[in-house]
C-alpha cells in the first residue's frame, strides 16, 4: 500500500505535482510567460519515465506478438478522414455561456435542479454577489435578495420554466425559459443557447489565406453576426486541416496498405503511439486531461463473430499489463459501459479504471468498434477496404474465398495519463526514522517499477578525490556500453545523493569508496529496503542486469 495515499495528512496529488517540478519530471509549458493552461513539458526525468511506459507498451503489444505490427503516421491527415470517422460532425461538446458570469461550461455535465426546487446563486464573495445582483436586475428586471454571498428568489417552475418569487410569494412575478440546468460554479439559470464546440484543433494548409477569402466574401455586406460567422466558417473549411484527436484513424486509413504489404492474415493488429490533440473544455488534474497528450492504441482486426472473444482477451491482457508494474493492485478495476455511454462506433466497451486521489476514473478504453470505421472509410474514399479471406467459403458461390469488412477490437490507452498513474502509485513516504544526525525524518521515495524508473542505476563516488570519480565514471561507461541508463552523480554529500535518487525512483545506487580503489568492490544500495551489500566491480553490471530482469 502506498504510504502517502494512506495518510490523510498528505495531499497526494499536490505532493506528486510538486515533486514533478522539483525533480524535473513535468513542468508547466511556457512557465516564464505565465504558463499555458493544460499544456505540459516533460523534463529530463519525465521524458525517460514516459518513454519507458511507452516502450513497455510497445514491447507487450507489438514486439512480443507475431501478429501485431506498428505504424507511425503523420499527425495531420486529409480532412476527409475526420468527416468519415464522424469526428467533424460528432466530436463536439454542447457548450453554454452564463449571461451573467460569462462562465462557459458543458451543458451535459451541468447541475439539474428539479421542479419546485430553489435556484440558489452562490457567488465567490459578497462583492461578487452585489455585482451579479445588479447585472440581473438590469438585464432581467428582477431584484434578487442578497444574503451574504448568496442570491435568492429563483425557483424551478417546471421543466421549461423558472420564476422569480419575491419573499413569501407563492406565485412568480416573472418567469423565464429554463434550459433544465444551471451553471456549475455559481448556479445561474440565465444562460445562452447551446453551441456545438468542436474539440479538434483546426489550422490551414497551403499558401492561400482563407481569412483573405472570407474578408473578400464579406466586403461591403451588412450581415447579422450569425451570417458572418457562417461565411467565415465555410471559407476556413475549404483548406482546413485538423490535428488528430486520436491515433486510431490512421490505422484504418492504412489498413489495406499494411495488410497487403505484409500479407497479413486475420486476426492481426496495427499499433500506434503518439501525440493527439483535443481542445478540451475541462482540463483537469494536472496531466490527467490535457489538450496535447499521447496515446497508445491498438486496432485488432478479426473475422466478424470472433470479436466478442477478442474483446474479453484484450480486456484481460491490458489489465494485466497495468498490474505488472503497479504497487497497489487494489486500485484498478474494469467497468463495462452502460448502453447510453457507448460511443457511436462501439457495440460493447470496457473502461480500465484507476482510483485516482479524486476518485475512480478512466485509464484505458477497450472497445469493440465493429466494422464501423473500415466501412465508413470505404464509403467516403471510394476505396474498397474489405479483406479477402482465402479460407472462408463465399456464401453466394459456395467456393473458397470471401470478401468482408473485419471487425475491430481497440484497446486505447493514454501514455501521459498512464505516466501520471504510475507516479501516483509509486509516491510514498517511509515510516519516520532517525537520520545520521538523530533527526526523525520520513523518507520520500518513488517506488517505480525498475523497468519504468528513469535511471536504472546511479554511480556515486563517496568523495571527489583519491581516484573515486574516475573509477565511478568507468563503471558508468560500462553500463552505457550495455544500453543501461546509468547516472554519474558527485554533487552533495552521499546521504543527500541517496535521498535524491530515492525521490526519482532510481532502484540501485553503486557507491565507489576508499575500499573500491583497493579491492575493486563497490556497495550496492537497494532503493526500497535501503539495504547495502558489497559486490565486485567486475560483476556490477551483471548483478544490476539480473535484478532488473528479475523485477
Ligand atoms: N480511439 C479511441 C479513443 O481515443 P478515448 O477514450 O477518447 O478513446 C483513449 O481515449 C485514452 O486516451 C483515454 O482512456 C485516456 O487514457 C487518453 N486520453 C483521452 N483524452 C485525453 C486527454 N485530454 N488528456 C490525456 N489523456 C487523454
Amino acid at each position: 500500500m502506498n504510504a502517502a495515499a494512506e495518510d490523510p495528512e498528505i495531499d497526494l496529488m499536490k505532493e506528486v505535482i510538486s515533486l514533478c517540478k522539483q525533480r524535473g519530471f513535468v513542468f508547466q509549458s511556457s512557465e516564464i510567460y505565465g504558463g499555458l493552461k493544460s499544456c505540459y513539458d516533460y523534463g529530463p526525468l519525465g521524458v525517460e519515465l514516459k518513454r519507458n511506459v511507452m516502450n513497455e507498451w510497445w514491447r507487450a503489444v507489438v514486439h512480443e506478438r507475431e501478429n501485431v505490427v506498428g505504424l507511425d503516421a503523420s499527425i495531420i491527415m486529409h480532412s476527409k478522414v475526420w468527416e468519415a470517422s464522424g469526428h467533424l460532425a460528432g466530436f463536439s461538446d454542447p457548450l453554454v455561456d452564463c449571461l451573467i458570469t460569462k462562465e462557459r461550461f458543458r451543458a451535459d455535465q451541468a447541475p439539474r435542479p428539479g421542479a419546485g426546487e430553489e435556484i440558489l446563486l452562490t457567488c465567490a464573495d459578497k462583492g461578487q454577489a452585489k455585482t451579479y445582483q445588479k447585472a440581473i436586475a438590469e438585464r432581467f428586471s428582477v431584484e434578487l435578495e442578497r444574503q451574504g454571498k448568496s442570491l435568492r428568489g429563483l425557483r424551478v417552475v417546471d421543466a421549461e420554466t423558472f420564476g422569480f418569487f419575491p419573499p413569501e410569494a407563492s406565485e412568480p412575478t416573472a418567469t423565464f425559459s429554463f434550459r433544465g440546468y444551471v451553471s456549475p460554479t455559481v448556479g445561474s439559470p440565465f444562460l445562452s443557447e447551446e453551441r456545438q464546440f468542436n474539440l479538434m484543433f483546426r489550422s490551414q494548409l497551403g499558401a492561400v489565406d482563407s481569412l483573405d477569402e472570407a474578408a473578400a466574401a464579406l466586403a461591403g455586406k451588412n450581415l447579422p453576426a450569425e451570417e458572418i460567422r457562417k461565411i467565415i466558417d465555410e471559407k476556413m473549411r475549404e483548406s482546413a486541416i485538423y490535428l488528430r484527436p486520436e491515433t486510431a484513424q490512421a490505422m484504418f486509413v492504412q489498413f489495406a496498405n499494411i495488410q497487403q504489404s505484409l500479407a497479413l492474415k486475420l486476426p492481426f493488429g496495427i499499433a500506434q503511439m503518439g501525440k493527439s490533440f483535443r481542445n478540451e473544455i475541462t482540463v483537469e488534474h494536472f496531466i490527467f486531461r490535457s489538450c496535447e497528450f499521447e496515446q497508445m492504441e491498438l486496432e485488432y482486426f478479426v473475422e466478424p463473430g470472433k470479436h466478442a472473444e477478442a474483446l474479453e482477451y484484450w480486456r484481460q491482457e491490458r489489465l494485466n499489463w497495468y498490474l505488472r508494474f503497479a504497487n497497489d493492485k487494489s486500485k484498478f478495476r474494469v467497468r463495462q459501459h452502460e448502453a447510453q455511454e457507448l460511443a457511436h462506433y462501439a457495440d460493447k466497451c470496457y473502461d480500465i479504471e484507476y482510483e485516482y486521489p479524486w476518485g475512480w476514473g478512466e485509464l484505458e478504453g477497450v472497445a469493440s468498434r465493429t466494422d464501423y470505421d473500415l466501412k465508413k472509410h470505404s464509403e467516403h474514399s471510394g476505396v474498397n477496404l474489405k479483406y479477402f479471406d482465402q479460407e472462408k467459403e463465399n456464401p453466394e458461390t459456395g467456393k473458397k474465398g470471401a470478401h468482408y469488412f473485419p471487425y475491430v477490437v481497440e484497446p486505447a490507452a493514454g501514455a501521459t495519463r498512464t505516466t501520471l498513474m504510475y507516479l501516483l502509485d509509486a509516491f510514498a513516504y517511509d515510516s519516520p526514522r532517525p537520520d545520521a544526525q538523530g533527526k526523525v525524518k520520513r523518507r520520500r521515495v518513488l517506488k517505480l517499477h525498475p523497468r519504468l524508473a528513469p535511471y536504472k542505476v546511479a554511480v556515486l563516488p563517496l568523495v571527489k578525490r583519491d581516484g573515486m570519480p574516475d573509477l565511478a565514471r568507468e563503471i558508468v561507461q560500462e553500463f552505457f556500453r550495455n544500453g543501461v541508463n546509468a547516472r554519474y552523480d558527485e554533487q552533495h554529500q552521499i546521504g543527500k545523493r541517496y535521498a535524491r535518487h530515492d525521490e526519482v525512483g532510481t532502484p540501485y545506487c553503486l557507491t565507489v569508496d576508499g575500499q573500491s580503489i583497493e579491492d575493486n568492490t563497490v556497495t550496492i544500495r537497494e532503493r526500497d529496503s535501503t539495504n547495502q551489500e558489497r559486490i565486485k566491480i567486475d560483476e556490477a553490471f551483471a548483478v544490476v542486469k539480473a535484478r532488473l530482469e528479475g523485477a
